[in-house]
């Protein structure tokens, strides 16, 4: 828990990208035994996006980046640091942020990237505030990007129905006085490690014959232990965020949960005694696209003119880690 005190640093400019191809229930139901009615009666999701096999994290990160950049008014060159916020890089390392730094000719800015999963994209703007609040960088480009179509096991029906692929963006800069970030939550339970993850592929197990013969490579999980703890950390971590800059729930016009599934979504809400009407929601036509899913949400907000100048903008995640986040924006 924690509020700022130094210059005031917000988004001043928000993008979002989502490929093309759309993937729905109907489709689903040829590739597994499962139904639209199950899916969206269990999730709300109605259709995801799948990236196209020339598009990676990088590429659609990129894409949202470049929306975020020219919705603030600056161009590539004005950003001093890139941070990506992702669970499905490109590769082990370089950096997906190294690669948007080139792609965009973001000039010599500094580059990492943050795997924190669906939590990223608040981690990461938590971070380029505070980076921004203290005078050290006056732009930082933050993006969620996952492409997790391709770290799914597509004959997992408890797993392949729930998420999508996108990027999200955002330029934190300096903002007019009590503006932008002014509380923040951010958290952690190693315990449950295990209950949402990847196995193969890094140093615990690395690549190898029989990991691909076991399909070690793509996502495992725990959901009704997930969906227990996602309920839980959203709505405690939402109020320790609020707390922290003197405010509660009454205050909130516009609460943007990370859209993993409407039942999650509406539980956190109702926890909070936050009116659903202020309640984002778009996990019906993405899915979960991990830390692309705030990022986008808040673009789509902008754009719709659903969040106005002054509006308190709660945001909260949880994820992989297991991990939690939340934010308070002035807008
Ligand atoms: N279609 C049809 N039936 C299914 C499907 C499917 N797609 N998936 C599971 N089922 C079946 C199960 O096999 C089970 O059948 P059984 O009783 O015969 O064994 C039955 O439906 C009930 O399964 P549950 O897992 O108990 O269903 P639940 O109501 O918990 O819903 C769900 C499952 C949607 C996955 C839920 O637990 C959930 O949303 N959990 C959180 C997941 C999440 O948000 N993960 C993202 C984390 S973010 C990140 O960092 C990546």
């Amino acid at each position: 828990m924690a509020s700022c005190n130094l210059r005031s640093a917000g988004i001043k400019g928000i993008g979002a990208y989502l490929p093309k191809r759309i993937l729905t229930n109907a489709d689903l139901q040829k590739l597994v035994e499962t139904s639209d009615q199950w899916i969206i009666e269990r999730t709300g999701i109605r259709e995801r996006r799948i990236a196209s096999k020339d598009e990676t994290a990088a590429t659609l990160g990129t894409k949202a980046a470049m929306e975020a950049i020219t919705d603030a008014g600056m161009s590539p060159t004005d950003v001093q640091c890139v941070i990506v916020a992702t669970i499905t890089p490109d590769y082990i390392f370089p950096a997906t942020a190294c690669l948007i730094q080139d792609a965009l000719g973001a000039n010599g800015a500094a580059a990492f990237d943050l795997l924190v999963g669906c939590t990223g994209f608040v981690y990461g703007l938590v971070i380029a505030s505070q980076m921004v609040s203290c005078g050290a960088f006056e732009n930082v480009l933050v993006i969620g990007t996952d492409v997790f179509s391709r770290f799914i096991n597509w004959r997992d029906r408890r797993t392949c129905v729930l998420f999508g692929d996108g990027a999200g963006a955002a330029v934190i800069a300096p903002v007019d006085d009590g503006c932008g970030l002014l509380g923040f939550d951010l958290g952690s339970d190693g315990s449950g490690s295990n209950l949402l993850k990847i196995e193969a592929g890094g140093s615990y197990r690395p690549a190898s014959v029989m990991s691909l013969l076991e399909e070690a490579h793509s996502l495992t999980m725990n959901g009704s232990e997930v969906f227990r703890f996602a309920v839980r950390a959203m709505a405690e971590s939402t109020k320790r965020a609020l707390q922290a800059c003197g405010l509660d729930t009454s205050h909130v016009n516009l609460f943007v949960p990370h859209q993993a599934n409407m039942r999650i979504m509406q539980a956190a809400a109702e926890r909070l005694q936050i009116p659903l009407e202020r309640m984002f929601v778009n996990v019906d036509r993405y899915g979960n696209t991990s830390a692309a899913s705030i990022p986008i949400a808040l673009a789509e907000a902008k754009k719709l003119g659903i969040v106005k100048r002054g509006d308190i903008v709660v945001c909260t995640s949880f994820g992989g880690g297991l991990s939690w986040a939340s934010c308070v924006l002035r807008w």
